[in-house]
């Protein structure tokens, strides 16, 4: 099972979807060829892995295939995903890719409408709202490069409230 990289203190979380076969081998989430974009992306907002940030994802395991993860799946993951989020409180959550987006934030939107805007999630436990920013997955900016430029206005959302008090 992936669980987990980075930081637990980090002001940063970050959530993707669900591990592929890099990530399995080498038992660490977002190592492969998307982790590489991911790692370019933090950078170009100063964000290092693995002390500034807190990488994980809805799914622990790699769906048979590579296929997209099932309502099912998802469902029997969330439980555990909210008490991580609980458990590591962070200041700011970006939400990689529609499964992470949709499931979160409990919508039916997908990750065209979803990105671009802050999104408030309240925990049980805690009594403020973690502002919650959902872009594009790496994987597919990996396929649809030109939507770099939109995540690029995310990353920077993401960095001006990182310095925000
Ligand atoms: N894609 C994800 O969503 N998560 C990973 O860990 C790797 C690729």
């Amino acid at each position: 099972k992936i669980f987990s990289d980075g930081s637990p203190s980090a002001k940063l979380m970050i959530i993707g979807e669900a591990p592929g076969v890099d990530e399995d081998i080498q038992g660490r989430p977002f190592v492969g060829s998307s982790g590489l974009l991911l790692n370019s992306m933090l950078r170009s907002i100063s964000i290092e892995r693995p002390t500034d940030c807190y990488i994980t994802n809805i799914l622990f395991w790699r769906p048979p295939g590579n296929r997209s993860p099932t309502n099912s799946e998802i469902a029997a993951c969330l439980p555990f995903v909210w008490r991580h989020i609980e458990l590591i409180n962070p200041k700011i959550i970006l939400l990689l890719g529609g499964t992470a987006a949709k499931t979160i934030l409990g919508s039916k939107e997908g990750i065209m409408k979803l990105r671009g805007h802050w999104a408030n999630i309240m925990l049980k436990e805690e009594k403020r709202p973690i502002p919650c920013m959902p872009t594009f997955h790496p994987a597919y900016l990996l396929r649809q490069p030109a939507r770099k430029k939109e995540t690029w206005q995310d990353l920077r959302a993401i960095k001006t409230k990182l310095l925000e008090h």
